[in-house]
């Protein structure tokens, strides 16, 4: 329990993409405090475990909704099934990728990926930032990129997701700073989770853990966090040392060497 951070973002938390991943991680660490949680993705049987698990270990009360957040008008579900609770932290966790050249994702693909990672995290913002602006304290908490930080060949459009989220985030920061409502970007590297399945481990990958813990800890301090010393290194070079075009060069080599989707016709999943 976190008496301090309960009395700024509780009672509740609403978390999406919490079914894997760095989303499960936040819900964890968020209960961990003592908040109730809103856990929100796809794959309702994840909840459901999650759920179980959250609210056995640290005595918190969970709601699942499983929501397809690609779709329009998404939000009335969420909205509904919290209108009656007092939700004090937005977590705008869900997200997918779509990696390799430009034209590997069909269009259709694209598009989801740009309402998940863009339109859906700035609805929801928009609508809890309301809320916690009237009530007088808050917080919102967006899963950007290290990618957000420079032009990144073959991951062109996913990155440019990341991008806006970032630049929502910062000025959000400064908006709400004076409304007692809290705001940052997490940033991640290479961090393990479904959407990192089948990589190497090895000191670019982070566990999900710390990743949340640097997050919640610079809430309300930060407009964006960076997690990692390599990572943290990696974000120096591309967007203070090297110059822009230097930085997108130099992410485009290393991309199309790492990213096998960028060299072979692969089917989509
Ligand atoms: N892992 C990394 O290396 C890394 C690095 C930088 C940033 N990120 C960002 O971190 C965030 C979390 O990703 P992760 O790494 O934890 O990957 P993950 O394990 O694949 O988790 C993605 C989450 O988003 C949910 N989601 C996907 N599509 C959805 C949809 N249409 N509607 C509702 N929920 C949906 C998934 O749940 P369902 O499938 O059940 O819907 C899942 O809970 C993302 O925003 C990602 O871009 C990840």
């Amino acid at each position: 329990m976190d008496t301090k951070f309960k009395d700024k973002y509780g009672d509740w938390a609403i978390i999406t993409g919490a079914s894997s991943g760095i989303g499960v991680e936040f819900a964890h660490q968020i209960a961990e405090k003592g908040l109730n949680v809103v856990l929100v993705a796809r794959r309702k049987e994840l909840l459901d475990s999650l759920a179980a698990e959250l609210s056995a270990k640290y005595k918190v009360e969970c709601k699942i909704l499983s929501a397809d957040l690609s779709k329009d008008g998404f939000q009335f579900d969420i909205l509904d099934a919290t209108k009656d609770l007092e939700v004090g932290l937005l977590v705008n966790n869900a997200g997918m990728n779509c990696e390799g050249h430009f034209y590997r994702g069909s269009l259709e693909r694209n598009l989801q990926m740009l309402q998940l990672n863009t339109k859906a995290p700035f609805i929801l913002a928009y609508e809890f930032g309301k809320q916690f602006i009237s009530r007088g304290k808050g917080g919102i908490i967006f899963t950007s990129s290290i990618s957000a930080f420079n032009a990144n060949p073959y991951l062109s459009h996913y990155a440019a997701t990341k991008a806006y989220i970032l630049s929502l985030a910062e000025s959000m920061n400064y908006e709400f700073k004076d409304k007692n409502v809290d705001v940052i970007a997490v940033c991640p590297g290479m961090t393990k989770s479904e959407m990192t399945k089948g990589m190497k481990d090895g000191p670019m990958l982070m566990e999900a853990a710390p990743v949340v813990k640097i997050t919640l800890d610079n809430l309300g301090k930060e407009a964006y966090v960076v997690p990692g010393f390599l990572n943290k290194a990696q974000v120096f070079l591309s967007s203070r040392l090297l110059s822009r075009d230097n930085a997108k060069s130099l992410s485009g080599a290393l991309l199309k060497k790492v990213l096998p989707a960028t060299n072979k016709k692969k089917k989509e999943n």
